[in-house]
């Protein structure tokens, strides 16, 4: 076997294959001359072993829990940059000159408004819908309001979905959030940035002058950046499927949606928060681990765990920071944070969580924040998803813009019955 080259023995014949390699990180073997070689498929459910695409965007090592985006390590970004920043990295590959993220800042910012016709959907759901609910559908509605930024084969169309989804999110959001409470639609202030605007959508309400607290407007940010993107997670692997028939950017965005709600994946925040609520105070942690480990029990430790990294999330390092900063700048403590940390701390010291390589995720201390800068619990995965939404872009535009790009369309190993006839209802 030569150094780029992998070979298969398989139904009595040599198959080669090449081997091609990346900037950083593992190998990949290219099977796709397999099937047509020996009739056979790879199996891979989950895509444990699976690079799906060729990335520029984010890298990790999991084993070392290493973050990168566009090269430049999270921790770093986490601590000088901001979301806009960030924002503007990943979708164009370089961080931008004073001058760049000034144009893109106010790009994004002109674009907040909604369709004043938008707020009318609202009204259709339960006042107690889940936000997540909400945000499935407006998002997925965008594209029958912007239909003129539609045409993907359009660099210009793409361009300009992309910054009407990152912008209106926090728009979006803030709604799902006010129709929650009851309380009137806030519109957006443009002389804030684009998290404090968010924050004022949210919290402000039309009777009282708003104002944004430095050290809230300074966490959310980080905990927007932190969100940004993460290579080809289940949301993004989503996005990217539908973006792959062609399917239009707010029609990809709202999948990607559905996707993050599930509690293995962005939904976890929530979950994890709730877990905290349960368990309440350090003594009745043991027994919640116990569960953990039990195999006839369906409880896991939520926010703990994750497919890629098998070492600590670097994003929970720099979130238990921000948890430390909330709680100065508000001059509030909350005793489920000293709950986590000892949960933290018994887990990474029992066996079954250290053989299995069981760290805290980002999701493991964001709801702790999140609930004390005011936000219920099932806004924790609708904040994500805000975030996530540049990520997603990005990573739809990298994929179109591939002259090379195919459907996603994955094979099977079919277990159901062989070819049988048709029997008459009456004869069954
Ligand atoms: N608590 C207890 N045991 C766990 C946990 C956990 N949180 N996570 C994994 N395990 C165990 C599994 O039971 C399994 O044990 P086994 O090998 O004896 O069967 C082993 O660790 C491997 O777990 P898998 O589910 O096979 O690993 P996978 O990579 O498929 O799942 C996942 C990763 C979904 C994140 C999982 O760790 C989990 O459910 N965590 C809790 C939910 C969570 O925090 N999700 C957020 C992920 S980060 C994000 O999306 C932003």
């Amino acid at each position: 076997m030569s150094d780029n080259q992998a070979s298969l023995i398989a139904g009595g014949k040599t198959i080669d294959m090449p081997v091609n390699s990346g900037t950083i990180g593992p190998d990949v073997i290219d099977i796709r001359k397999l099937y047509a070689q020996t009739g056979m498929f790879t199996y891979d459910p989950g895509f444990t072993s699976t690079a799906s695409c060729d990335s520029a965007i984010t890298y990790i090592d999991g084993d070392e829990g290493v973050l990168l985006h566009r090269g430049y390590p999270i921790g770093q970004l986490a601590e000088h940059s901001s979301f806009m920043e960030v924002s503007y990295l990943l979708l164009n590959s370089e961080l931008p000159s004073e001058q760049e993220l000034a144009d893109f800042s106010r790009t994004i910012t002109r674009h907040t408004m909604l369709h004043e016709q938008l707020a009318t959907f609202y009204r259709g759901f339960r006042r107690d819908a889940h936000p997540m609910a909400i945000m499935c559908g407006v998002v997925g509605a965008l594209s029958a309001f912007y239909h003129d930024s539609t045409d993907i084969a359009d660099p210009v169309h793409r361009k300009i979905s992309s910054h009407r989804l990152i912008a209106k999110m926090p728009t979006i959001a803030a709604m799902a959030y006010k129709y929650s409470v009851g309380q009137p639609f806030v519109y957006p202030d443009n002389k804030l940035s684009y998290t404090g605007n968010f924050l004022k959508m949210t919290f402000g309400v039309p009777a009282e002058e708003y104002e944004v607290v430095p050290a809230v407007e300074k966490a959310m940010d980080r905990i927007f950046t932190l969100h940004a993107d993460h290579e080809q997670n289940a949301s993004t692997s989503t996005v990217r499927l539908a973006g792959s028939s062609g399917a239009n950017p707010f029609a990809c965005i709202a999948a990607g949606i559905a996707c993050l709600w599930g509690p293995a994946h962005g939904g976890a925040n929530e979950a994890a928060l709730n877990m905290l609520k349960e368990i309440g105070t350090p003594d009745k942690i043991q027994h919640y681990i116990d569960r953990a480990k039990d195999k006839n029990d369906p409880f896991r430790l939520m926010g703990f765990g994750h497919r890629v990294y098998k070492n600590y999330d670097p994003r929970a390092t720099v979130m238990q920071t921000t948890v430390r900063e909330v709680f100065a700048a508000l001059n509030v403590q909350d005793p489920l944070f000293e709950t986590a940390l000892r949960l933290e701390e018994i887990a990474l010291s029992d066996p079954y969580f250290a053989e299995k390589k069981l760290f805290p995720n980002v999701d493991f201390y964001s709801g702790i924040i999140l609930s004390a800068i005011g936000f219920p619990t099932t806004m924790f995965t609708v904040l994500f998803a805000l975030a996530r939404t540049v990520g997603w872009v990005a990573q739809w535009n990298e994929m179109i813009s591939d002259p090379g790009q195919k459907i996603g369309r994955p094979r099977q190993l079919y277990t159901g019955p062989t070819s049988r006839d048709y029997v008459p209802i009456e004869s069954r």
